[in-house]
């Protein structure tokens, strides 16, 4: 799962890491005239010339045509084996001949109804199976899940309040836009962590309903919630990544979700495991098989489309009465939809089958050790880590456990050049430098190789 650091053996030459993101910056720019083209007309109607700001880059996006199994294009006809995956949504590869076939039938007999569809219930009941929950309901993305998924919270305890942990990021809503991405001297105390609004437009009002404790410490997040009740702010639940991965890959601490589980459940607080991320790529039944903890509600979203917009809510009959008792609506005009749910179908039932998965992982730790060993080779600061479908080299001279630990270590100049190596080298990475990467089951050894090996031409370039 996890490669330790070795040892740092040489201080980097910050001169050189300039002067090779520059080299590399203008080798990018000067490959992508395409992109370049295509972003002047966009910006005039396509705000920013992306349809998300994730997609944004500087000084313009590089735009794809097409993917096929493993591998993308760019505008420009450069092929490149992704990494990216759409975040992390792809583990099944570009064009999957199942997921073709099962979506080109399912748009030949018509694509939206806002009616229950059949494939909805198979979903429903292979979800069921794989994560031991029994109660689902679908949206159509991470941030509608985590949105509905708090509601059923709030509505189940009769509670305002949530706890989240420090610099998770759950989606775009109000309620978890809190605490990301902030600057290491606004955190707060550790014991008292600062509620920040992500970005303008997010109500402090709203942002202070939401209280963030530090990932992996257990005690804290206690001591934190007894607080809450003491003041008379008793959270619904807490909601968390139960492995985070907005900062690289950051695993739990042997006993941590186990810790969590229990105090949430003796403090009367429900648990919910967000699984954007984490779900149906670290295993058939993501964290929650993976790690064997159970949480009352787990969100899904990005893989379970296999390319197409989907999200579901997974939770105990308990936590669920208040959905079928009508006292929260749960719902939305594209909840289910057929297009998405017949891919889902062809993907579960499919595509992602355990042998899928020992692909995946075979895969995983090839690019974990080729990495580790161009670390260790090099003496870079920084260690590989991952598990199942993601992963990532971490840059930084000391272990991340939480934000705290990644703000105050690690080398964003780094990440940054690497990203640059990779995308001069044939391997299409995500534009945000903290993300990890993400396997599917189209990789082959041969893919892995030119990840190792462009990490090892920026390892050699940077210590020559
Ligand atoms: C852990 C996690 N939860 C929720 C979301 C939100 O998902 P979406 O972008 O589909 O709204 C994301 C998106 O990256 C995520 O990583």
């Amino acid at each position: 799962m996890c490669r330790m650091s070795a040892p740092a053996t040489t201080g980097l030459d910050r001169a050189r890491i300039a002067e090779l993101t520059e080299r590399e910056q203008r080798r990018l720019n000067e490959r992508t005239p395409a992109s370049k083209a295509m972003y002047e007309r966009a910006r005039t109607s396509l705000s920013g010339g992306v349809a998300s700001a994730y997609q944004e880059r500087e000084p313009w996006p590089i735009y794809l045509s097409h993917g096929k199994g493993s591998r993308v294009w760019d505008v420009d006809g450069t092929e490149m084996v992704d990494f990216h995956n759409a975040f992390g949504s792809m583990p099944q590869g570009h064009a999957h001949p199942a997921i073709t076939e099962a979506v080109t039938k399912r748009l030949e007999l018509g694509t939206h109804f806002a009616a229950p569809t059949e494939d909805a219930v198979a979903v429903a009941e292979e979800l069921k199976r794989r994560w031991g929950i029994p109660r689902w309901r679908f949206v159509n993305s991470g941030s509608e899940a985590t949105m509905d998924a708090i509601r059923i919270a709030r509505a189940h305890t009769g509670r305002e309040t949530i706890v989240k942990i420090f610099g998770s990021y759950h989606g775009h809503h109000d309620y978890v836009m809190v605490s990301i991405g902030v600057p290491h001297h606004q955190i707060g105390s550790r014991e008292n962590y600062a509620s920040i609004p992500y970005g303008a437009g997010i109500p402090k009002a709203a942002a202070e309903l939401t209280v963030p404790v530090p990932f992996n410490d257990a005690a804290a997040m206690e001591r934190r919630i007894e607080s809450l009740i003491e003041e008379g702010r008793h959270p619904a639940c807490v909601i968390m990544e139960p492995a985070m991965m907005n900062l690289g890959n950051v695993l739990p601490e042997p006993g941590y979700l186990e810790a969590v589980r229990e105090l949430t459940r003796r403090l009367g607080v429900l648990l919910i495991f967000d699984e954007v991320k984490t779900g149906l790529c670290i295993a058939a039944g993501g964290a929650t098989e993976r790690f064997g903890v159970e949480p009352d509600i787990v969100t899904l979203a990005k893989a379970l489309g296999g390319g197409l917009s989907a999200g579901a809510i997974g939770g105990t009959e308990e936590a669920f009465e208040v959905v079928e008792r009508g006292d929260v609506y749960q719902v939305g005009t594209f909840n289910g939809n057929p297009l998405a749910m017949a891919a889902a179908r062809a993907s579960l039932e499919q595509v992602l089958t355990p042998e899928a998965y020992e692909t995946i992982e075979a895969r995983e730790e090839q690019l974990l050790r080729g990495c580790q060993d161009v670390v260790d080779r090099y003496g870079l600061p920084g260690y590989s880590v991952g598990i199942g479908a993601k992963g990532s080299v971490t840059f930084s001279p000391e272990r991340i456990v939480d934000y705290e630990t990644f703000k105050e270590n690690q080398d964003e100049e780094l990440s940054g050049l690497s990203w640059l190596y990779n995308m001069n080298r044939g391997v299409y990475m995500t534009p945000g430098r903290e993300e990890e990467w993400t396997l599917t089951v189209a990789h082959s050894p041969e893919d892995c190789d030119v990840f190792v090996a462009s990490f090892e031409e920026m390892a050699s370039d940077l210590t020559a």
